[in-house]
């Protein structure tokens, strides 16, 4: 039986190893910081969190430098957090997990509601800060050498969203961060914000209303366009306002709406088409980019929202596996509107996607990496790089490990968009550790490991900050 559920386990210790054993040949000029965000603590007194969503946020920092690698972990000290840990059970509510309420405790929290700080998705830099991320509008900043909590973002300006995106986008050619979020009321609001670089006020580049609204993860960002891919997972939002579930229980699957792609225009924030294809469901866009009259728009996609059911907690820890990933579809969009065609770019699994961030983003390019399914009862059991043209794949694989996240960071002055590292977190629950892996992203072979002492729960996205502050 597969071990992979030690990845769903709670990791309470906290420590700092400035030098972790390693082997292998570590490139010399990989120098910075990869800091990785993900859930570690799925319970409180004696209640669990539902969902893999919701447990709470720890930072792990691994920092390269002079072919060493050190090490700290800790917790994101959150309100959400700190609230649980003093009254002895959950407080706020998270993606699938609300606190139980009295009905007067619902009443209340209607006038003061409390939405969730655990920022346990992602991290950013958000001008000179370094943030964690949610998907509510909440990011929490942080210290990047001592991953010590500074506290929620202070954004200056009037901008109000319900919730918001953990993958922004920054624009390759402005610096620009590009943000989606959603309001819910009387009248919903679908709302593009941009943060110039050197700031951190939110402009509002684009807003869309609607009386459904979806639930997006992630969008899609071309040089000129935004897309946001409306899966047939919608909300009435009267059902979210009156908070009898947790929020994403109050989204209801309706494949008869079949999927909508709106194409919203950067530099008037005009919707210049929607495009419609079959019903699916996807948390991660890959990458987009314009092409012959058309966005083309890689996303990993499933046949449904399922997916969603399939990570809560009871399910993942179950005899009844998931293999927690999907397929590359790339979807052409014309920018005409009408019909959107779509392929399954490769017959290989994935997810958590990733590219040659900045060279990559927004352009026609090659090549996406994330984590696989190799055995179809197990969870993510290898890394894959896959041609997004031609599908063609490569695999790393380690019996009985499960790798995370891959994060490519590029070699200096690299000719090739492949001409670099990947950097994954694997988990090895036989040793009860974790190691740092580091593959040659072009030969796609290991070069270097650095072994934690500890197992780290699987995480969800990171982020490779540069010695020199380039990311
Ligand atoms: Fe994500």
């Amino acid at each position: 039986m597969p071990n992979y559920r030690r990845g769903f386990e709670s990791l309470r210790r906290e420590i700092h190893e400035p030098e972790l054993p390693t082997e292998g040949d570590l490139p010399p000029w990989l120098a910075g910081t990869l800091i990785r965000n993900g859930p570690a603590q799925f319970e409180v007194g004696d209640q669990d969190y539902n969902h893999w969503f919701d447990g709470h946020a720890m930072l792990h920092a691994f920092r390269l430098e002079n072919g060493t690698v050190g090490y700290r972990n800790r917790f994101l000290e959150t309100k959400s957090r700190q609230e649980a840990l003093d009254e002895g059970e959950i407080v706020r509510s998270e993606f699938a997990t609300d606190p139980c309420m009295s009905i007067f405790g619902r009443v209340m929290s209607l006038f003061d509601p409390k939405p969730t700080d655990n920022a346990s998705i992602n991290v950013a830099r958000l001008d000179d800060q370094y943030v964690a991320l949610t998907a509510t509008p909440l990011p929490v900043s942080f210290d990047p050498e001592t991953l010590e909590t500074a506290g929620v973002v202070d954004f200056a300006d009037d901008v109000s969203v319900d919730t918001s995106t953990a993958h922004p986008q920054i624009e390759p050619e402005t610096g620009r961060t590009l943000s989606y979020g959603a309001s819910f009321g009387r009248q919903c609001t679908y709302k593009i914000l941009g943060v110039a670089p050197g700031n951190a006020t939110r402009r509002e580049v684009a807003s869309l209303d609607v009386d459904r609204p979806s639930y997006m993860h992630s969008f899609g960002m071309t040089e000129r366009y935004v897309i946001l891919s409306e899966w047939p997972l919608v909300v009435n939002p009267l059902d979210l306002l009156l908070r009898g579930k947790p929020f994403i229980e109050n989204f209801e699957w309706t494949p008869g709406r079949g999927t909508r792609f709106r194409i919203l225009r950067k530099s008037d924030g005009e919707e210049i088409a929607t495009c419609t294809a079959d019903a699916a469901f996807g948390f991660h866009h890959v990458n987009a980019f314009e092409r012959d009259g058309a966005v083309v728009c890689d996303i990993v996609t499933y046949p449904d929202a399922s997916i969603i059911d399939d990570l809560y907690l009871d399910r993942l820890r179950s005899d009844e596996p998931t293999p927690g990933t999907g397929h590359l579809r790339r979807y052409r969009l014309p920018l005409n509107g009408g019909a959107a065609s779509s392929t399954v770019q490769s017959d290989e699994r994935l997810e958590l996607p990733r590219i040659h961030d900045g060279v990559a983003t927004a352009r026609p390019y090659q090549h996406v990496y994330g984590v696989g399914t190799r055995e179809t009862d197990n969870f993510t059991d290898q890394l894959v790089k896959i041609d997004a043209e031609t599908g063609a794949a490569q695999t790393w694989h380690e019996s009985g490990t499960y790798p995370g996240e891959p994060v490519f960071v590029p070699a200096p002055h690299g000719s090739d968009e492949d001409d670099g590292v990947v950097l994954s977190v694997v988990l090895d629950p036989g040793n009860e550790q974790s190691f740092l892996l580091v593959l040659d992203a072009a030969s796609w072979s290991e070069r270097a490991r650095a072994t934690v002492p500890h197992a780290i729960p699987f995480g969800f996205h990171g982020q490779f900050f540069g010695k020199a502050g380039r990311d």
